[in-house]
């Protein structure tokens, strides 16, 4: 479940106009509303974490943020407040931001510069919110993050999802190309059916065709007859993790399977149709093993119809602080599951300052480093709300 930020807008003026909230929706769990009258309804229902005021530039505009900003009150739980106007004087935005005002934006502004702007408010209203966080339900809600690389990543994947072809996912260790594999397969038609996850490296050349393809009783010494991968991933996905590990015989054999779309088990005399589709993904160059001679050039083009480069964590910071949310609860959630006692569990937050030094981290290890990290700190102390001293980063 993703975590939206909740953005109110509320457009003064008309200044902000109705296409643009409309684009934001997929970003943010979006508000409308229309005049500051109504703001007290809004932060009563929807707790909003940010508010956009679209502003003239005139003496309505601090009339207006003035307004805005006494509702929302000062405490340290009260949404940011960006203001956005097409008349942005430099003596204007210096008396908005005087009077408490987050940001300033110059109107017009592309979506994605919003986004920006929301995104560098984040740390400072996250550690606020003591709300349960509003998420996005359904497979895409599980790729946490508002960079471009995973707002392009969520696109990409419902792309995969209508395809039936092979799609390959490169990332260092921890970027989410299980979870990428994961939501493809349940974003597809082959949802009803198996997602079968095989780690390459782990077979070795003795196994593999058996793994694979499986086997009929007496095909070779104590042999019984069994179903191979491929044949108990049949109207599903097999995702073949660490592909860049498989020896070149077992890139032999795969090759002939995906060409023959049937396979044939060790020992038996006839193959057997097999319908799968198949998310391969690796840490390693790949097209660095063809040119070594460690990867087959065929089955690189075969597995290849679709590749994704999933950004590592450091090239993505803006990521960290809705990425770090979700990992808190998540670790919430199975505790809960755990100790069976809601209360025994305690929901931790992270604060501004710990944030900030969360984003500092260069993360070799993604986004599963950050959940280990963060599992450490909760246990190494007692506060509710870690603070920067309080993360245990691994040794
Ligand atoms: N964008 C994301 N939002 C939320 N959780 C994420 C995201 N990316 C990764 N994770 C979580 O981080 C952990 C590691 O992800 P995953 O296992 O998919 O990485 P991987 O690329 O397959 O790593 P490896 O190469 O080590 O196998 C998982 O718990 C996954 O749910
Ligand atoms: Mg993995």
């Amino acid at each position: 479940m993703r975590y939206l930020p909740k953005v109110a807008i509320c457009d003064t003026g008309d200044v902000i106009g109705t296409k643009l909230p409309y684009l934001l929706e997929e970003y943010f769990s979006v508000i409308p509303f229309a005049e500051p009258p109504s703001l007290p309804a809004v932060l009563q229902k929807s707790s909003p974490d940010i508010i956009l005021i679209g502003v003239p530039g005139d003496a309505l505009a601090i009339a207006v943020t003035s307004a805005v900003l006494s509702e929302c009150g000062t405490h340290s739980g009260s949404p940011r407040v960006i203001a956005m106007s097409p008349a942005l004087v430099p003596d204007l935005v210096v008396k908005l931001m005087r009077m408490g005002v987050h940001d300033c934006v110059f109107l017009p502004v592309t979506p994605e510069q919003v986004v920006k702007r929301v995104q560098a408010a984040l740390p400072a209203v996250l550690p606020t919110r003591s709300t349960p966080s509003r998420s996005e339900a359904g497979p895409l809600g599980t790729i946490v993050g508002l960079s471009e690389a995973s707002v392009e990543l969520r696109r990409v994947l419902q792309r995969y999802a209508v395809s039936d072809s092979p799609v390959l996912f490169l990332g260092e260790s921890g970027t989410g190309k299980d979870l990428s594999a994961r939501v493809v397969h349940e974003l597809s038609y082959r949802s009803a059916g198996p997602f079968r996850a095989q780690n390459c490296g782990a077979i070795p050349d003795s196994l593999a065709e058996s793994e694979l393809f499986g086997s009929e009783r007496g095909a070779y010494t104590d042999a019984v007859s069994r179903p191979g991968l491929f044949e108990t991933a049949d109207h599903g996905t097999l995702f073949l993790d660490e592909i860049g590990e498989m020896s070149l015989f077992a890139q032999a054999k795969l090759l002939r399977v995906l060409e023959e779309s049937a396979v044939r088990r060790v020992g038996a005399t006839r193959s057997r149709a097999v319908d799968v589709r198949i998310i391969a993904a690796t840490n390693r160059d790949l097209a660095a093993e063809v040119q070594a001679g460690r990867f087959r050039n065929d089955l690189y083009h075969r597995l290849t119809v679709f590749v994704h480069r999933i950004k590592p964590l450091r090239e993505r910071v803006e990521d960290i602080p809705l990425i770090a949310e979700h990992l808190l609860q998540t670790l919430y959630d199975t505790a809960v599951t755990r100790t069976r006692d809601r209360h025994a569990a305690r929901r931790r937050y992270l604060s501004e300052e710990a944030l900030r030094f969360l984003m500092k981290q260069s993360w070799p290890g993604n986004v599963r480093e950050i959940m280990n990290v963060l599992e450490r700190s909760i246990q190494h102390s007692d506060n509710v709300k870690l603070q920067a001293s309080d993360i245990r980063l691994l040794p």
